[in-house]
């Protein structure tokens, strides 16, 4: 196989670092607090992403705010997976055209999916002339000397060429919060699913080495973390383009095996690839949460052919059934895409018929939305949008009524769940999360259980959420 990954030296990084300490030098010469507000869209990939830019702009002396006009640098990290995405970002951006007048010192960068693709670069290029610099997922570790370069050449900048994927580690990183944290295993995605953009914009798939996966979640362990979630497009192909001897199951069970009380997730599994070994590593593994989101897209065979998924029906339902075998209680959620290109309302219909034999505890639905450059774009696309929506609603009915069942076979059940933050809902007082992941609102407790393993007896239950009161312990 083509090995096109860079890796990013310790050289380079470094060399980052010292941007860093520059501007870090230009800013504190003035009396004044410089702040940066990083605003983020898209998946968990996104976030983890953001959290190094964040890392990034605090070594380089900035404070935080989530106010755009209050904000010298604003880094706006953006997701191209569906049309409506990418609107809500370019109308946002359009507005900061009013705070950069109010601000004219202001630097607003965009990065991210969509900044990868070579219309919407072209597009801030000629119609959003505030924006001074962006670029794509592959430029991110380099940050540091592209505002470097702004801040004192001015001018625009557009890093957004096709580069080779590359793995950058030793990025300085401020987290979101400290009870969750997430770990990219891998970047970039090989399957050219052909309704996708991701391939397309975060290029191959390349794994980090185990040894730097295992040393960050050994870290997160130390400092407390109870929840990692393990980050790629696709995680069962970990280590394939390493050519060693492990696979994403030996990943699992290595991270496992390091001590302490914390909870292992990961996602996202392609079907194709999840396999027998994993389930089996999932059911012996005591720290591994018992929940697996496994996309399907859609239930029927012509469907899932003509976007490139390399499964049947058949096959994923066999899937899930073996995965049941091994974790009897597990949580399994998935992803479904209506209105594919020439998907009849019939087709459609298996979908439906799929989501009851499966009964997921929870789905995330979207309708088709073309994307450039992408094969699905360019197929004939027949079906009234309004006859989409109609689908839509009825599989979202459906997934409701199988989410509320499932939520109310848990009242009266007491779970070990992570207690994860304050409830901002009248009534609660903390939230709180199953093994398996559901949201739980506890009645009464403290601020200082966040963070700890407690005995919940779930009280109530609706489609979406559970309730419930600590148990006595
Ligand atoms: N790597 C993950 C998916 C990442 S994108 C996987 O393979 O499962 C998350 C979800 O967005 C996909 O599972 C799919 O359901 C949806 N999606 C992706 N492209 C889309 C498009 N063009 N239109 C509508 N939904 C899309
Ligand atoms: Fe997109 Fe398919 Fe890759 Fe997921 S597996 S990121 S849906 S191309
Ligand atoms: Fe969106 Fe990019 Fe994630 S397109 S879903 S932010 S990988």
């Amino acid at each position: 196989m083509e090995r096109t990954t860079v890796r990013i030296s310790p050289e380079d990084i470094a060399r980052q670092r010292e941007f860093c300490e520059k501007i870090q030098e230009r800013l504190s010469a003035q009396n004044k607090e410089y702040l940066a507000f990083v605003d983020t869209y898209g998946c968990q990939q996104n976030e983890a992403d953001s959290e190094r830019i964040r890392g990034y702009l605090r070594d380089m002396g900035y404070g935080f705010t989530q106010d755009e006009n209050a904000a010298d640098v604003i880094v706006i990290n953006t997701c191209a997976i569906r049309e409506h995405a990418e609107d809500r970002v370019l109308g946002n951006v359009g507005a900061l055209v009013h705070s950069k007048r109010r601000h004219p010192g202001q630097v607003i960068c965009l990065c991210g999916c969509m900044a990868q693709e070579p219309q919407v670069a072209e597009k801030i290029r000629e119609s959003y002339r505030h924006v001074d610099i962006v670029f794509g997922p592959h430029a991110l570790w380099r940050f540091p000397e592209l505002l470097y370069r702004v801040l004192t050449r001015r001018g625009r900048i557009f890093e957004n060429a096709e580069e080779p994927g590359s793995i950058a580690e030793g990025i300085p990183v401020v987290r979101q919060g400290d009870v969750k944290a997430w770990v990219s295993i891998m970047y970039g995605c090989n399957n050219f699913c052909t309704y996708c953009i991701v391939p397309y914009v975060r290029g191959r798939e390349r794994s980090r080495l185990p040894e730097d996966v295992l040393a960050e979640v050994r870290e997160l362990v130390a400092q407390g973390y109870k929840d990692i979630t393990l980050l790629g497009q696709n995680v069962n192909s970990y280590g394939k383009d390493l050519g060693l001897e492990m696979d994403f199951a030996d990943l699992l069970e290595q991270i496992n095996d390091i001590p302490g009380e914390f909870l292992i997730r990961f996602m996202t599994s392609h079907p194709k690839d999840a396999s027998q070994k994993l389930f089996e590593v999932m059911g012996r593994c005591g720290k591994i949460a018992p929940v697996f989101h496994l996309p399907v897209q859609a239930g029927n065979d012509r469907v899932l052919k003509a976007m490139n998924r390399h499964y049947d029906r058949a096959a994923y339902l066999d899937k899930v059934k073996r995965l049941r075998e091994q974790v009897p209680d597990v949580v399994i959620t998935s992803d479904i895409i209506v209105g594919f290109p020439g998907e009849t309302t019939p087709e459609f219909e298996e979908t439906l018929s799929l989501i009851e034999e499966v009964r997921f505890d929870a789905l995330f639905t979207f309708i088709f939305s073309p994307r450039v450059g992408t094969p699905a774009a360019k197929m004939e696309d027949p079906m009234p949008m309004a006859e989409k929506k109609a689908n839509f609603q009825r599989l979202v009915d459906a997934q409701n009524a199988i989410s509320a069942e499932k939520h109310a076979a848990y009242i009266g059940k007491t779970l070990r769940c992570l207690v994860d933050g304050v409830c901002q809902e009248e009534g609660y007082a903390l939230t709180a999360r199953t093994p398996g992941n559901r949201l739980v609102r506890v009645v009464e407790g403290d601020e200082s259980l966040i963070g700890t393993f407690r005995e919940v007896k779930i009280t109530g239950a609706n489609t979406w959420s559970l309730w419930g009161e600590l148990a006595q312990a």
